[in-house]
């Protein structure tokens, strides 16, 4: 089993050097050695090794570059453009305005990093990397967004010292504490907005969990912190007999309902406004899902969180938590672990919520009470890791 990662919240402990830390040190100490680099490319059997090291290190030193690549094709609107509509740099360059020769720089960095690819002799297409982006509008979304966080992140140290001074945390009014009871115009507009980019980004946490767990056991779904309600709207298609509550912010709720409307889905949600910090959850659903809202939360508020969801549930009764999970110790869960470095930063940019392992997850909500928890494999945990929980149904 992994470590909880909150280390921070850990008491200092003497340190024991274990036989894997004395594998580590005498590793550290091979890889300094000036002889092994030179030896390890002039040996066939370890050529590959030490490139690919060396390249994963160059890929870090350039990452910023490779950001500002991919926001400059999404403000171009390239993917759109170039989407089964190849085009030669003069059309490109009258369409974005750019001089060709800078065009040019910009085209092929995007061919390099597998956005664009050249079609015959002068035409760019999509590569296998841009078509999801002509694809998907949360992709683009979310690039456009990543950028108040890299501009929070220009200075990293003193993004570090004082992390909460940058656009990230104006962004989203309820990360910092209580968010206002009765917001005014201003706040209103951030409500709308977060809720946007959320229903926008959220489709491939939905195609996650819709194709890992069935729902044809429940009757009442009640999804907590459920923003305008794509969630509910596309499980309301997917498992048409069940019935809906969602549980949110009243600014939030408004949207849902206009949303749901729209839809014509409104007769089978009731809609609960209020906040977790200070109400009780409803009752009456058999199953209680949270996507993507206990990363944003910090550890008490989500303890009281699942211990509410407890309450809230039948003897039986379900919970679901899906969102990003920590992958501490890679060789343990599924997927890559880079994308952590991603989520601590954006989290820690946000507000006082923070990256969780499974295992702190399902440690937390043990603790509320639930029995049987455990993961629910999915195809792409980069998306998010899902987590199940039963209340137990014997009495006290
Ligand atoms: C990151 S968004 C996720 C929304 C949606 N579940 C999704 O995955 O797209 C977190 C949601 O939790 C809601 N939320 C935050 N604090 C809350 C609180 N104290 N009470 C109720 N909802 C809250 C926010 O309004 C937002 O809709």
């Amino acid at each position: 089993m992994s470590q909880p990662i909150d280390w921070a919240a850990l008491a200092a402990r003497p340190t024991k050097l274990s036989i894997k830390a004395l594998w580590q040190a005498q590793l550290e100490r091979w890889y300094a050695h000036p002889g092994l680099y030179r030896w390890s490319l002039r040996n066939p059997l370890t050529r590959w090794w030490t490139r690919r090291r060396t390249r994963q290190l160059f890929d870090l030193m350039a990452g910023f570059v490779h950001s500002q690549v991919l926001l400059a094709c999404v403000r171009l609107d390239l993917f759109h453009v170039l989407h089964h509509a190849p085009a030669n740099l003069a059309e490109l360059s009258r369409r974005t305005q750019l001089a060709p020769s800078v065009l040019q720089r910009l085209l092929l960095s995007a061919v390099a990093l597998g956005l664009l690819e050249t079609r015959g002799q002068d035409r760019y297409g999509l590569g296998p990397l841009g078509v999801p982006l002509a694809q998907h509008e949360g992709i683009a979304q979310m690039i456009e967004h990543n950028h108040l966080l890299y501009q929070d992140m220009q200075d990293p140290l003193q993004f570090l010292a004082n992390a909460w001074h940058g656009g990230m945390a104006q962004y989203w009014p309820y990360a910092h504490g209580k968010p206002s009871a009765s917001p005014q115009a201003e706040e209103l507009d951030k409500f709308t907005r977060y809720s946007a980019l959320m229903a926008a980004s959220q489709g491939f946490v939905l195609q996650e969990i819709l194709s890992s767990y069935l729902f044809g056991e429940h009757r009442c779904v009640l999804d907590v912190g459920a923003g305008r309600g794509r969630f509910v709207s596309e499980l309301a298609l997917h498992a048409p007999h069940l019935q809906f509550k969602m549980f949110d912010l009243p600014p939030v709720l408004a949207l849902a309902d206009e949303n749901l409307r729209a839809k014509g889905l409104r007769e089978r949600v009731q809609l609960h406004p209020g906040s977790f910090l200070d109400d009780p959850l409803p009752a009456g659903a058999d199953l209680i899902t949270l996507v993507r809202v206990a990363h944003d939360h910090p550890d008490a508020v989500v303890r009281q969180l699942l211990q509410k969801v407890h309450d809230a549930l039948p003897p039986g009764g379900t919970f679901l938590l899906a969102e990003p999970m920590a992958h501490a110790d890679p060789a343990e869960g599924a997927g890559d672990a880079s994308a952590d470095a991603y989520f601590h930063f954006y989290l820690l940019a946000m507000g006082d919520g923070r990256l969780r392992t499974p295992q702190e997850l399902m440690a937390m909500m043990k603790e509320a009470g639930f029995m049987h928890v455990e993961r629910v494999p999915n195809a792409m945990p980069i998306h998010a890791q899902i987590l199940l929980g039963r209340k137990n149904k014997c009495l006290p």
